[in-house]
């Protein structure tokens, strides 16, 4: 007769230190070397990725990889870190970046200044370069995933490791090159099932028209300087344009009146523009016109553009980017125009899970093995690695009475456990059980997968 087997009711699991910690400020000693109680935090501004929200960068990545490969980018993976002179070339002295000494930088033994990167366009730019991608089809579609680093103030949505996914298209002047950049980006965001998007679309013009307006904004604004928040009067002199960013209400006050950048756009900025307009509009992309939209970041060149979402709070910028012709060249590399941007991971993860799309939870086991006695752990160690080639299968690894294995077999979110013990052994099978329906049949060893994948 068939045994059957039953999952007892878990304990309550309690949290077991596998060693006392020492009390705070203890020191002990080992082999002479003095230890110190480990901080057992992550550093402030970082945090984990835990196995059960991995899916969420799968879904991102797949996504990722076929709306934008489908347009013909290529994947592009660049170190972590670069010579500090590659981003101090490019962000701009009046880039927040600098300004606000938010970049972590050190010296390595051979005494180089290096820069873990806030952004990924220098570092793609300088690769760029080094592998004189200028020679490759035009337009070079490059995309990468990865971190980034900025030593910023932490709240929701900012971090000080955190991740981009980051686009660049380099090789032409076109404002269709612009138009594409910024739909993939929306077809992007949308693919990941975000819908309450709003594409801020503006310009900062050409360096003649960014200077002019620059002069203008600090003529008007001189006057009225002992009125200006700390950080905007810190802005007048450096980049006043970054005022307009500005979240006091007194600054927005004193901004009322005057004209924006889009105001004193030149001839050539403004064509550009309403030509990237219209192919949106032609693509049906809605965009609203942002007047005054300005990027933390020096580089940039007519095109300037954000994509925000509804709901997840006072960081609502998924993403920006922009034109920066004239950048390669300030790398080292041929006359090369390009326009690109980079979305904040956790962010879109936070609009993500605010829309109920975000794909959450740790890989489960489709079968866990539970071996009843010594040599059923061997069988079962065995049999998991044949099965791997179909399955995921996990097991316990020393013998398990029923109800425990079974427990085990629970907590480890299996579809089905598969007991093997004396009785098993004797007619060569195994007492399966469906963890869901409660269901309990035998099955060879021979036929374990078969019979598993036909009930998945
Ligand atoms: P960015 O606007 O500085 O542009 O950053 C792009 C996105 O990264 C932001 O919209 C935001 O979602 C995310 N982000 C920035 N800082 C943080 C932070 N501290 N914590 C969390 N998320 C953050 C750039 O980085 C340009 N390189 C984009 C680009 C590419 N322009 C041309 N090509």
């Amino acid at each position: 007769m068939q045994g059957v087997y039953v999952v007892g009711v878990a304990p309550r699991v309690r949290w077991k230190h596998p060693q006392p910690m020492p009390a705070q400020g203890d020191t002990g000693t080992l082999t002479g070397v003095c230890l110190r109680p480990m901080r057992s935090r992550a550093v402030k501004g970082t945090y984990d990725v835990l196995p059960d929200a991995q899916p969420a960068w799968t879904q991102l990545e797949r996504a990722a990889t076929r709306v934008l490969g489908h347009a013909g980018m290529q994947r592009l993976t660049t170190p972590v870190f670069e010579h500090s002179e590659v981003f101090d070339r490019s962000v701009g002295e009046s880039a927040d970046l600098v300004v606000q000494k938010e970049m972590y930088r050190f010296e390595d033994r051979g005494g180089r200044s290096l820069t873990l990167r806030p952004e990924f366009t220098a570092g793609v730019l300088r690769a760029f370069v080094t592998h004189g991608m200028h020679t490759w089809p035009t337009p070079v579609k490059l995309w990468s995933l990865g971190p980034a680093f900025r030593a910023e103030n932490v709240q929701r949505g900012r971090f000080r490791q955190f991740h981009q996914l980051n686009a660049e298209f380099l090789g032409l002047p076109s404002p269709l090159l612009d138009a594409e950049a910024i739909a993939l980006l929306h077809d992007l965001l949308s693919a990941l099932g975000l819908s309450d998007l709003r594409v801020k679309l503006g310009s900062v013009g050409d360096p003649e028209d960014r200077a002019a307006y620059n002069a203008y904004l600090r003529d008007a604004l001189a006057p009225h300087a002992g009125e200006l928040s700390a950080n905007s009067r810190a802005r007048l002199d450096v980049n006043p344009m970054r005022i307009l960013d500005s979240k006091d209400e007194s600054d927005q006050a004193l901004l009322a009146g005057l004209d924006k950048p889009l105001d004193r756009l030149g001839p050539d900025a403004r064509e550009h523009l309403d030509q990237v307009a219209q192919a949106l509009s032609d693509w049906g992309i809605a965009f609203d016109m942002a007047p005054s939209i300005v990027r933390g970041l020096d580089y940039y060149r007519r095109t300037a553009f954000e994509i925000h979402a509804e709901g997840i709070g006072a960081q609502s910028a998924l993403a920006g980017g922009g034109r920066y012709d004239g950048l390669v060249e300030t790398l080292g590399g041929p006359p090369t125009p390009g326009i690109g941007w980079a979305l904040g991971v956790e962010r879109v993860f936070d609009a993500m899970r605010e829309a109920g799309t975000l794909h959450t939870g740790a890989a489960k086991p489709d079968l866990y093995l539970v071996p009843m006695d010594d040599l059923a752990v061997t069988e079962a160690a065995e049999l998991a690695r044949s099965l791997r080639q179909r399955l995921t299968v996990t097991h316990a690894y020393t013998a398990r009475k029923p109800a425990k294995g079974l427990k085990d077999a629970d907590r480890s979110g299996a579809r089905f456990a598969a007991l093997r013990g004396e009785r098993e052994r004797a007619t060569g099978v195994w007492t399966v059980k469906n963890l869901a329906t409660g269901d309990q049949f035998e099955s060879t060893t021979e036929r374990l997968a078969d019979t598993i994948d036909g009930t998945s």
